[in-house]
């Protein structure tokens, strides 16, 4: 159980922050404390939070029914203390080192990770005091969560949108770690490739790129400095993560020719399609005949070029879904690719798989063969980049 303690300040968008909360009371292994300033309670009120959490929202530190120091006791075992949103007062407080109220006195307290989402007018925020302020935080050690630019309650239009969701999600995660990664590179390629066949037509696979995806998240999270190049996926672009997109195999060997020889780790979790078509009709296919024959021809294999062009520094790793036979077959591709690492998972197991939130998985190296139990493919993510780095620290 991860302890999060939620401040919230006199912003408008302190609105957001009660859905935000709505949608981390979901996740059954957070658990949620909600400090607000007394200012901050003109906005939303307690009431409104301690109905989603089902616990105190606590803005007083003189309330009488404490049975504790309350302000030193919320955070001393809190896994992250984040504001959002976070007032210019607020940040000017914080950065100061002023504990005037509950929130302030609990965040001078609190030892754990910070993060704070800033979001005011835009004037406010790009005044020195506001700019100052936000530096020294960061020069302390605090994630800040860069607002958006966007039409603000003011009625301005520029920076100092309260970040979204997802964005204040995944910074979440990345404050709470401590980025063994930071420094590396990391090149994902997710997703399938689409090969056409005439202007309306194409042949694919089934992949959604759901595990691609996890693992740039991971990625990001663990402090390295991601690419991911996705083919055509349903998924929301991750934010925060530098992205690129791609159609054919084709043309993800063109961007992998120029691009990976500057990254440390690449995973080629894409499923790329073996062949493409010989010829691409230049006008639409018509129905003639009861079968219709079309000639492909082989693709370029992209996991066996990086492995033929490996640098000192990097770790390569691909994946092999299979049908039958999967550690034999997943164990020829790691030899004939030159791959440090292939993840093998079969079609046919329960719980693996396109589409799947779980995968079930073997880790094939040269010198381990190592079977995973069934977990998320957040988790497997983790896992395959901690191998990565393993692998970094005894081969490169
Ligand atoms: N791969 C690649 N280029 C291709 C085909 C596959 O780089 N043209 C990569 C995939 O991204 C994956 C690994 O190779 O990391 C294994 O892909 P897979 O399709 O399972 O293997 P193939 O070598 O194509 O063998 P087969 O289809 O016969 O199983």
């Amino acid at each position: 159980m991860k302890k999060i303690v939620i401040g919230i300040t006199a912003s408008i968008a302190a609105f957001k922050t009660v859905q935000f909360i709505s949608n981390l009371t979901k996740e059954k292994d957070l658990d949620l404390e909600v400090i607000m300033t007394p200012s901050a309670t003109k906005f939303v009120t307690p009431v409104t939070i301690q109905a989603l959490t089902k616990k105190k929202v606590y803005v007083d530190v003189f309330d009488d029914d404490y049975d504790s120091i309350k302000h030193i006791d919320l955070v001393k075992d809190a896994s992250l203390f984040m504001i959002v949103p976070a007032s210019a007062n607020t940040i000017a407080k914080c950065a100061n080192g002023l504990a005037d109220n509950m929130l302030t006195a609990a965040y001078l307290a609190a030892t754990c990770p910070k993060l704070i989402a800033p979001s005011m007018n835009t004037h406010m925020l790009e005044a020195p005091a506001t700019k100052r302020n936000l530096k020294t935080l960061e020069e302390d050690g605090v994630v800040i969560a860069s607002p958006d630019v966007g039409l603000l309650a003011c009625g301005v239009t520029g920076k100092g949108k309260l970040v979204d969701y997802e964005t204040l999600r995944l910074m979440m995660d990345y404050a709470m770690s401590d980025h063994p990664l930071k420094g590396k590179k990391v090149l994902v390629t997710a997703g399938p490739t689409q090969e056409s066949m005439d202007p309306v037509r194409f042949i694919s696979n089934h992949s959604t790129g759901k595990m691609g995806y996890a693992i740039a998240k991971a990625a990001f999270i663990l402090g390295a400095d991601v690419h991911l190049l996705s083919g055509p996926v349903a998924l929301p672009q991750p934010p925060l993560i530098s992205f690129e997109s791609f159609t054919s195999a084709l043309e993800l060997y063109e961007i992998m020719q120029k691009e990976s020889p500057f990254f440390d780790y690449i995973i080629m979790s894409a499923a790329i399609g073996d062949y493409r078509a010989d010829h691409i009709e230049d006008e639409k296919i018509k129905k003639k005949g009861d079968t219709l024959t079309i000639t492909f021809k082989k693709n370029p294999d992209i996991l066996a070029y990086l492995g033929a062009h490996k640098k000192d520094h990097q770790v390569i790793c691909g994946f092999a879904m299979e049908t039958q036979n999967l550690l034999e077959n997943a164990s020829e591709k790691l030899s004939k690719k030159n791959a440090d690492m292939i993840v093998a998972n079969s079609l046919k197991t329960k719980g693996a798989g396109f589409g799947t939130n779980t995968n079930v998985a073997t880790l094939i190296t040269k010198e381990k063969v190592e079977p995973l139990d069934i977990m998320s493919k957040e988790e497997l993510g983790f896992l395959i980049l901690k191998k990565c780095k393993e692998l970094e620290e005894t081969t490169c």
